[in-house]
């Protein structure tokens, strides 16, 4: 039996080896541990021996057990582990796309205003900031604006208590850094402005300018069409032409209305433009002496120029948007479109 015994472990061994499914491994474990197993047979057979050899004989068939059960629990997990690395190899595809993460986006209205900051940046002029809750000496009297000037009605502006108002134009900034430095001053300043205007596809009671100012001495008006072109072919490229027209403002002399050519018909005239190739930018002029003298600059040795420009319309006019109510609707769909715009 001893010898059975042996040769029961040597063949189990042997086909556990050649166990290759985890189907095999069943079979395996039925045939030389299961109910019908010569292993469980001999137990049966211990009877036939005598009682004192018993204990040492049914010691050995347990080791036997032992270790086929040992080998068997070994190539089991072998088997397993074959199993699982074939799987992952077949459903890895390094080809497939991963799971998208939303991720968010500036809004075109915050590109546009990046964009307009690095041309004029790269034309030498510096950020300036000023506040958005302005009082009627920033936005008005400092400004040459006429007590009876329609702007300061109560119909076209918010006001505030005490005096103060909601900024209705970024030339309050032009008064705060000329209060504050001494020329030559050359920045622009952009930011959110307020007006009592209701909504409409290009009008909205918030919204955004970018106001410009450059003081020195023997700053002159084609010192303004020259940036004012510069500016319109970094932004809308080499094509576009730039015109000043006269008008006017409380706090410029002479004044000018600034167009470019329309960037969507060439100038041929089209829907944009209202068939006039043209496209309004902004207010613009030479600071007037009586705002230079009023901030404390001598008009006799420094002149300026300073002009306004609304950073929505020219949002619309790059991204192609026809109704300026859709830039503050912020549905995703249209912000979707500017994921990974770089600026
Ligand atoms: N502040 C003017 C406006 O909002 C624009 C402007 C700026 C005009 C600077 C002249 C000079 O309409």
């Amino acid at each position: 039996m001893h010898t059975q015994l042996e040769e029961l472990v040597a063949k189990a061994q042997e086909s556990i080896a050649a166990c290759r499914t985890p189907n095999d491994i069943l079979d395996a474990r039925a045939a030389y541990l299961g109910k019908k197993s010569v292993l469980n047979g001999l137990y049966a057979r211990l009877r036939e021996l005598a009682p004192e050899e018993r204990p040492a004989f049914g010691q050995l068939i347990n080791q036997a057990r032992t270790k086929i059960e040992g080998l068997i629990a070994a190539k089991d997990k072998e088997i397993k582990n074959a199993v699982r690395a074939q799987q992952v190899q077949q459903e890895l595809d390094p080809g497939m796309p991963g799971w998208m993460s939303p991720f968010g986006s500036l809004h075109p209205v915050t590109i546009v205003r990046k964009k307009i900051e690095a041309v004029f940046m790269s034309m030498g002029f510096e950020v300036a900031q000023g506040p958005e809750i302005e009082d009627e000496y920033h936005n008005f009297d400092a400004l040459n604006t006429p007590q009876d000037h329609p702007s300061r009605n109560l119909a076209d502006t918010f006001y505030l208590q005490n005096g103060k108002l909601l900024r209705t134009q970024t030339s309050t900034v032009q008064i705060r850094v000329m209060e504050k430095y001494k020329p030559p001053i050359k920045i622009i300043s952009p930011g959110r402005c307020y007006r009592n205007d209701k909504p409409d596809p290009s009008h909205s009671p918030v919204f955004q300018q970018v106001e410009s100012l450059w003081v020195d001495k023997g700053i002159s008006m084609s010192d303004l069409k020259d940036t004012l072109q510069n500016f319109a072919t970094a932004m809308f490229g080499p094509d576009v032409k730039s015109r000043i027209r006269p008008h006017f403002f409380p706090f410029t002399e002479p004044s000018a209305e600034m167009d470019i050519s329309c960037v969507s018909c060439a100038g041929e005239g089209c829907r944009v433009c209202k068939q006039s190739g043209w496209l309004e930018m902004g207010g613009a002029g030479m600071v007037d002496p009586a705002v230079l003298s009023m901030v404390g600059i001598d008009p006799e040795i420094y002149s300026g120029f300073a002009f306004g420009l609304g950073i929505e319309r020219i949002a619309m006019l790059k991204y192609n948007i026809g109704d300026m109510r859709i830039l503050f609707e912020n549905d995703v769909r249209m912000l979707r479109q500017f994921r990974g715009e770089s600026l």
